[in-house]
């Protein structure tokens, strides 16, 4: 049994010691491709592997075409917008995410995005606080329940809304639950987006729901850039000169915001939110121990297609 772990953006060392340590127990080969630049490397690697580990790794039906003898990709990562679910089915292709993982890490990145914010990018001026400000939480996954936990030891007022999570759900943990995303958004000073990329929330985060924000909004975006209409968001913050965007994903059109919005701005380069040594153990072994229990047992929990 051959399992290839391909990321473009890899795992940390102890990560990688300990997904290998799972494979070796069970007897299998692991094979290695990380920072490839070109998705021939990727084609050429998957050729021989019976299973693969993935993070943001696109893999689309040329990747499965490539993959003749493969049965499961795992997505070491709660997001699986990446993997062709359609083509995988066809390819009788496995797929499964790894939910919860890496969600205290991207949690704790929202924080991180967020005292850099209200502290005016550390530029030296005086700032505000976290502490008594409203945060709007939009889907309470794993990501969005870690963020309202760590608001709450800031002393923020927490809100939330979820289309698929009840409001009864989201009051036991002691959030107040909103009507609606156009609620969260108008009743907040901060909305933190914790969405997946679906048909149903590409470019939901427009022009008109961003607008409802009061005076001074921020909207932090660790999720997906698709979930929002890039091109709605410029021209509502050419308009409001008071709304701040922090993102974990560079948006497509990143120039255009850097060059009209010094200040109200910021991008990590790379995607950091899951960019822990922690996150990467969690999210990798468990990829690693999914994988062996489907060879082994048929266990096809977590399976998404
Ligand atoms: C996820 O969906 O799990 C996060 O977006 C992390 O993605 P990454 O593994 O590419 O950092």
């Amino acid at each position: 049994m051959k399992v290839l772990i391909a990321t473009e953006k890899p795992f940390s060392k102890v990560a990688v010691d300990g997904i290998k340590e799972v494979f070796d127990a069970a007897g299998y080969e692991v094979a290695m491709l990380e920072k490839y630049t070109e998705k021939s490397q990727l084609l050429e690697a998957v050729k021989d592997a019976d299973a693969m580990i993935i993070r943001s790794d696109k893999v689309d039906s040329e990747v499965l075409d490539a993959a003749q003898r493969l049965k499961i990709v795992v997505r070491a990562g709660a997001g699986y917008d990446n993997i062709d679910l359609q083509a995988a089915t066809a390819h009788k292709v496995v797929a499964m995410n790894t939910p919860g993982q890496n969600a205290n890490s991207v949690a704790e990145l929202v924080f991180g995005l967020l005292v850099y914010g209200v502290r005016n990018f550390f530029n030296g001026t005086s700032g505000t606080e976290l502490k008594d400000k409203k945060l709007g939480i939009l889907a309470f996954g794993n990501v969005g329940r870690n963020v309202a936990r760590i608001a709450k030891g800031f002393g923020m007022e927490v809100k939330a809304y979820d289309a698929y999570c009840p409001a009864e759900s989201i009051e036991l943990m002691g959030v107040k639950a909103a009507k609606s995303q156009e609620e969260l958004f108008e009743t907040c000073d901060i909305v933190s987006l914790h969405i997946p990329a679906t048909p149903e929330t590409r470019q939901s985060i427009n022009y008109d729901l961003v607008g409802k924000m009061k005076k001074g909004g921020i909207l932090v975006n660790t999720a997906r850039k698709e979930v929002i209409d890039e091109a709605g968001l410029i021209k509502l913050m050419e308009e409001r000169t008071d709304l701040k965007y922090l993102t974990d994903i560079k948006p497509d059109a990143d120039a255009d915001f850097t060059e009209k919005f010094p200040g109200r701005y910021f991008t990590t380069p790379k995607k950091m939110g899951a960019q822990t040594a922690e996150a990467n153990v969690n999210a990798g072994i468990a990829a690693a121990n999914q994988i062996v229990g489907f060879i082994e047992k048929g266990i096809t929990k977590f399976k998404v297609n």
